[in-house]
Order: C-alpha cells, then sequence, then structure tokens
C-alpha cells in the first residue's frame, strides 16, 4: 500500500514535472550561458579569493502578501537562478571537497517543499540546480552552517556591502545571513566617489573588497545572446508606444494609456517591467519619475511623454517617446520638440567606441541651451539647468540603469541616449511655454565603429509621430461598459 503511494506520487511529480516544463518558454539563456559568465567573473577575481553573493530577499507588501519577487541582477547573471533565500560562492582557484572532488564554485539554494511549492511554485533544489543551471556544487541553504566556510584562508574576499533589508531584518534567521556576522560594517560608502567599502572584520585579518567594479566591468558589455534578449525588450516597448500613438484619444486617462502600453509587452510574452511605467499627460510630464499616472482625462491640446520598457527573460528597456494627445504638434510644441531631436542627434554623430559618456552629455547641453536661448526661454546662464535637469546616458541591460563602467563607450555597450525639456507652469518665459515637457529616449548598441539604433521602429519624428498616430488601432472598436449605468 505504501509503495503504491509512493508509486502514485512520484508517476504525479514526473507528470507535473513534464507538464510544467512545457509551460515555460523555451528561449530562455542556456547553462553554458551563465557558466560563461562565472569563468570571466573568476578570471578578474584576485588570487586567492572568493566572491560572494546573496539572491535577493523578498520584502512584504502587507500581511499575507509579499511584493512580487525579482532577483537581484548581479546573482541572475551568474546563474539564471530567479529563487530568493540562495547564495552563490565562487572561488578564484579550485577547492577540495572532503571527498577529494574539486570544484571552483557553490550555490547554496533553498530546498525542495512540496507544501511550499503547492502554494508559491516550484523550487529547483539543489539538485535542480545541478542539472538545470549547471553549477558545479549546490547545497541546500540549511547546509550552510555545516559547510563552515573559513574565510580567513583567503587573500581577498569580494562582496557587495548589503545596504538592503538582508541585514537587519530580525525575522531572518536563514543560516545563509549568519556570514554577514564575521563581518562588522565600519560604515557603508563613506567616500561615495571611490564607492570602496570600509569593512572591519569582526574574526581574522580579511581583506574585504567591493565586487562592484568587476561587475561593472563584466556586466557592461553584452554578450551576443544578452544583445538579443534586449533587442526583443526593445521591439516590444517599440511595439507598445506605436500602438499608443494608434490608440490615443483626447480623453483618456493616463492609467489607461499606461495599460495598452504593458498589454502589449504581456501580449509578446514580457514577464515584468524594467522599472514603473511613467506616462504623465501636460505639466505632468515636467515630474521626471512621475509613476502615479493619475490623471482621469488627458485634454486635447496637451502633450503627453511616455516613459516605458518592458523586461524581457531579464532584460530590459529604456524607451520614452513624446507625442501630441489629439495627433499634431502645436507650433511650440513642435518647437520644442525637434530642439530635442536635434541634441538627441548630435549625440548620436558621436556615438562610438573611444567617445566620453561626458561628450554626449555636453553634445546635448550645448545644443539645447543654443536652441534654448534662440527661443527666448532662457535668458540668462544660471537657468539652463532648470529646463533640461538630468543626464543624458546610461547603461540598460539586467538593470534599467544598468551595472556598467562610465567612462568610454566600447563595442557591445548598450545604452540610452535621453535628453528632455520641461517647462513647467510659471517658469520664467513667455506662458505658451508653460506645461511642454519633452524626453526623447532612445536605446542603442555600440558596434565597433558607430552604433545599431535599437529603438528606431518606435515612430520619433514629427513627421512619423503624427501619420503613426492617423492610424487605425484595434482597440478603436473596444469599448466596455458604462460602469454606473444599470
Ligand atoms: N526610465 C528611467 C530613465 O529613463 O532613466
Ligand atoms: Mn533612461
Ligand atoms: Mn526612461
Amino acid at each position: 500500500m505504501k509503495a503504491l503511494t509512493l508509486l502514485v506520487v512520484l508517476a504525479m511529480h514526473v507528470g507535473c514535472s513534464l507538464a510544467q516544463e512545457a509551460d515555460l518558454p523555451n528561449d530562455f539563456l542556456s547553462k553554458a550561458f551563465y557558466k560563461q559568465r562565472r569563468e570571466e567573473l573568476r578570471e578578474k577575481l584576485p588570487a586567492n579569493s572568493v566572491a560572494v553573493f546573496f539572491a535577493n530577499p523578498i520584502r512584504n507588501r502587507a500581511k499575507d502578501v509579499n511584493y512580487v519577487y525579482h532577483q537581484d541582477p548581479d546573482f541572475f547573471y551568474l546563474t539564471g537562478y530567479k529563487e530568493p533565500n540562495a547564495l552563490l560562492l565562487v572561488f578564484k582557484e579550485k577547492q577540495s571537497a572532503s571527498n577529494g572532488r574539486e570544484y571552483d564554485e557553490i550555490l547554496f539554494a533553498q530546498p525542495r517543499n512540496e507544501q511550499a511549492e503547492m502554494w508559491n511554485g516550484r523550487r529547483l533544489g539543489a539538485s535542480g540546480v545541478k542539472d538545470l543551471l549547471g553549477i558545479e556544487q549546490a547545497f541546500n541553504n540549511s547546509e550552510f552552517r555545516k559547510y563552515n566556510l573559513d574565510f580567513s584562508k583567503f587573500s581577498s574576499v569580494l562582496f557587495f556591502d548589503f545596504l538592503n533589508d538582508v541585514r537587519n531584518d530580525p525575522r531572518d534567521s536563514s543560516d545563509l545571513y549568519d556570514l554577514i556576522a564575521q563581518f562588522k560594517v565600519k560604515s557603508n560608502y563613506p567616500d561615495k566617489s571611490s564607492k570602496t567599502l570600509t569593512v572591519e572584520p569582526v574574526k581574522n585579518n580579511l581583506d574585504v573588497q567591493s565586487l562592484g567594479k568587476i561587475m561593472d566591468n563584466l556586466r557592461g558589455i553584452k554578450t551576443q545572446e544578452e544583445i538579443e534578449m534586449i533587442r526583443k525588450a526593445v521591439r516590444i516597448s517599440c511595439a507598445g508606444q506605436a500602438e499608443v500613438m494608434k490608440a490615443m484619444r483626447p480623453g483618456m486617462s493616463e492609467r489607461e494609456i499606461q495599460g495598452i502600453h504593458e498589454f502589449v509587452f504581456k501580449k509578446y510574452q514580457a514577464e515584468d517591467l524594467g522599472y514603473p511605467s511613467i506616462v504623465g499627460a501636460g505639466h505632468n510630464g515636467c515630474i521626471l519619475h512621475y509613476i502615479d499616472n493619475y490623471k482621469p482625462n488627458i485634454s486635447n491640446k496637451e502633450l503627453i511623454l511616455m516613459d516605458l520598457g518592458a523586461e524581457f527573460h531579464g532584460y530590459t528597456a529604456d524607451i520614452t517617446r513624446t507625442i501630441p494627445v489629439n495627433g499634431k504638434f502645436s507650433p511650440e510644441q513642435k518647437l520644442i520638440y525637434e530642439l530635442v531631436l536635434k541634441a538627441q542627434e548630435e549625440a548620436m554623430k558621436i556615438c562610438k567606441p573611444g567617445t566620453p559618456f561626458s561628450e554626449l552629455y555636453k553634445a546635448t547641453r550645448i545644443t539645447i541651451d543654443k536652441g534654448l536661448k534662440e527661443l527666448g526661454i532662457i535668458q540668462n546662464e544660471s537657468d539652463k539647468h532648470m529646463f533640461y535637469p538630468h543626464g543624458c546616458c546610461h547603461h540598460i541591460g539586467l538593470d534599467v540603469h544598468d551595472r556598467g563602467p562610465y567612462e568610454k563607450l566600447e563595442e557591445n555597450m548598450v545604452i540610452t541616449i535621453e535628453p528632455g525639456i520641461y517647462i513647467p507652469e510659471n517658469s520664467n518665459c513667455d506662458k505658451k511655454w508653460w506645461g511642454i515637457a519633452v524626453r526623447i529616449e532612445d536605446d542603442y548598441l555600440i558596434t565597433r565603429d558607430g552604433y545599431e539604433h535599437l529603438s528606431a521602429s518606435g515612430p520619433r519624428t514629427v513627421k512619423d509621430i503624427e501619420a503613426t498616430m492617423k492610424l487605425s488601432s484595434p482597440l478603436d472598436s473596444f469599448v466596455l461598459p458604462d460602469l454606473d449605468k444599470k
């Protein structure tokens, strides 16, 4: 009877896991990719060192509900593992196990648990981590204490300072975090410019270094596999912008427009958003990271600024389009729009390996300052940062503001160029400009001698935007019942 039950359970498990396999997309990056990433990291580590990575913690939203879990991008980059309560150790040199086997990486994973998996989805467990992710050594996280890692045998220990709630969460009794207790952090980043950790070892005289620079250099240069993922995220996000252009009607709400973008993302199987969607009509566009998206009725005369990025298999786009709600730019809106576009194109002209990031910014800054002066919008030098108050470029990848070095452009970096002009109500200029906010943000792959404009399919010139907005949308016939009508 017992054996029969066991057989039935086993059969159910096999059937279940086969069905689940079939339910998964088959275009995730391969375990060979992640292994290669760990090899590259190992090459960059100093002699006789170990690098330590924690999975992101689970964050509670309220009572029984947690925020949707998202893996720490460094952890994901090195493993493809998407679960919490895990620790990855990457050793520079081979270590010897008690059975004589050699290994240079270990992942401590959250254990399989039938009950937990019934509620919250399947876990890989230590054996899944070995088989499916190709990590050499894997144990359940409950075995970490037994593993008894002696950090004093390494010349350096590299890790990120854990500024988040991992360190101080009193509910977190997982063995993994005992590791932290071996270090006493004096202060986090006392010298912000060098990002040097000041960590005082409690035990032993350990040399503790930050992983920041190594991971910046690794993640800042994308592999071909990553570029394909970003391409997909960008194409999806451009499709969202184009569909919204077709569907846009005065009287829609900011929230509704956000929903159309995000519907398109999901239609193309993007799992997530790379960052909270920004949809700001009129003067809401002047709030750089406006994510309330509250305005119920966008008016006929307004511009709407839409900064959204689909996240596909971990990789995100970052694209902004600004369009006239009624389908036609007013003369003032067009002047500001074309000035921002010119600023972006000036930066694109010098977008190639060797160009310092600061030169891209300078190209946009000079163009915008000159244009705003010619239009009589800025009268004196001190006003100039008011209307273009942000930088113009950053890396994208697993993070929207991705890790990467910020000196010079290099082949296979993927960056944004995103100048903007924002003129809030009551600005010190003619009021015909008030409430105009324009950002144009595109994504670029740096190639051997220039760039590839990844987001070119998102209509971007005045002519292309106005033409796209004339096209019909499948949503024209999508009319929901009025909830207030009996
Ligand atoms: N979406 C945030 C940014 O453009 O940097
Ligand atoms: Mn950006
Ligand atoms: Mn953006």
